[in-house]
């Protein structure tokens, strides 16, 4: 009887232990090159004895997994910690469901190294209430070398330079441009021609201070038209299709180029692919100096004082140097602190982590309006339906330009 009893109280201790040592996160990080990413943290946390309980809701840019989260938490049932871009982690702050990680913060120093642009979305009323664990960037080509090879092509450095390599690996019989059919990816394209089109000034003006003037200008009827072109060299099944099969394309030598974030190159890792011998990566031509940035947060949600420990560990877990530099590595991001070494980081990375530097230092680091760090969702939203609708030739260029303009202005 005793036994027993010790037996019980012994399984029932080691329950509790369990359910207090458990993370959940929602995430929707499923491709080959983030599930490898993820693998990155569920191991570092796995060594400091946290679970992972596993929360993924499939779907790039996050829009699916948004939708989860707002019926978790309505449902009063949060996770611990879910994945989040820019102006929703707002969104929640506002809402008063994030927990506080001050503490966390002050004892590990994330002020002094999280980078101001990151700040400005982890804390909401001078409270820390997400931990930043990357910085990807949109303005990017990810390139099949050996059709590059093939073709004697060079890196484009402008729109028209980037046509005439689309028009000879079109030519060539390869589908030129990789792309699904997205609204978010169709805004990711949109992100570097706006860019491309007008400038750091420009893409300022228009996507982050939503000025009326710009985003009915000739400029952006003109961003419009390339965005058209764009649409020209997509293969005829590109409807619907996820990013990471359009990377495939690129990587099993079928397309040309794909225009995508970051996180793109994970799948190319995955692949066993190394940059400058079976893919290139290059920013989008007519944007090197200028990085349109999101950067991927762990909002931490307010859960029972038996959660809260693993939450802490996590948290400080995501942000230490070593894990920001082996996570990031396999992700295709950079890391959200500014002082992790670039010595683990391919060509690609480095670069990245140059740019980053630069463009945070020249007034050039500007968020993406595709995923969610230049304006609210309910703006990004208007956007991605002027933008898809265009690219699906449902509106002309002028059109669109006064869609956009109404659209925006209706979302504020
Ligand atoms: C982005 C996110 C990346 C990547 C991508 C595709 O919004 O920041 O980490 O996951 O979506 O899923």
């Amino acid at each position: 009887m005793l036994k027993k009893l010790a037996l019980a109280t012994a399984i029932a201790a080691s329950m509790g232990a369990n359910a207090a040592d458990q993370v959940e996160v929602l995430h929707w990080w499923t491709s080959g090159g983030e599930a490898a990413a993820l693998n990155v943290l569920k191991d570092d946390l796995g060594g400091n004895g946290v679970t992972w309980q596993d929360m993924p809701v499939a779907g790039g840019g996050g829009e699916g997994a948004m939708t989860v989260l707002r019926a978790r938490v309505t449902a009063n049932n949060a996770p611990t910690a879910a994945q989040m871009l820019g102006f929703d982690i707002q969104d929640w702050g506002a809402q008063g469901a994030a927990a506080d990680l001050n503490d966390v913060a002050a004892a590990e120093g994330w002020d002094a190294v999280v980078p101001a642009a990151l700040q400005r979305f982890s804390k909401y009323d001078g409270k820390w209430i997400a931990a930043p664990v990357n910085v990807h960037s949109t303005n990017w080509v990810w390139a099949n070398k050996a059709i590059f090879d093939e073709l004697g092509l060079g890196m484009p450095l402008n729109f028209d330079q980037l046509v005439d390599a689309l028009d000879a690996i079109q030519a060539a019989g390869y589908t030129a441009l990789a792309h699904g059919g997205q609204a978010w990816q169709d805004a990711t394209l949109f992100d570097s021609v706006v860019l491309a089109t007008g400038g750091v000034d420009f893409y300022r003006k228009a996507m982050i201070d939503l000025d009326e003037a710009a985003l009915g200008s000739d400029t952006m009827k003109m961003a419009f038209d390339r965005m058209a072109k764009l649409r020209s060299y997509v293969d005829d099944n590109f409807s619907g299709r996820d990013w990471n099969l359009a990377s495939s394309m690129v990587i099993n030598k079928e397309a040309g180029m794909q225009i995508m974030g970051d996180w793109a190159k994970g799948e190319f890792l995955n692949a066993g692919q190394t940059p400058g011998e079976e893919f290139l990566c290059f920013r989008f031509p007519g944007t090197a100096g200028a990085v349109t940035f999101n950067s991927d947060q762990f909002v931490m949600f307010a859960v029972g004082d038996d959660r809260q420990s693993a939450q802490g560990q996590m948290a400080k877990a995501v942000l230490s140097p070593s894990f920001q530099s082996a996570f990031n590595v396999v992700k295709g991001s950079v890391p959200a602190r500014t002082d992790v070494s670039d010595a683990d980081f391919d060509a690609c990375g480095k670069k990245g982590m140059r740019d980053l530097a630069d463009a945070n230092m020249n007034g050039s680091l500007l968020g993406s309006m595709a995923h969610g760090h230049a304006a609210p969702a309910a703006v990004k939203n208007a956007v991605y339906d002027v933008v898809t609708a265009h690219f699906n030739g449902e509106f002309s260029s002028d059109d669109a330009v006064a869609e956009l303009v109404a659209a925006v202005a209706d979302a504020q």
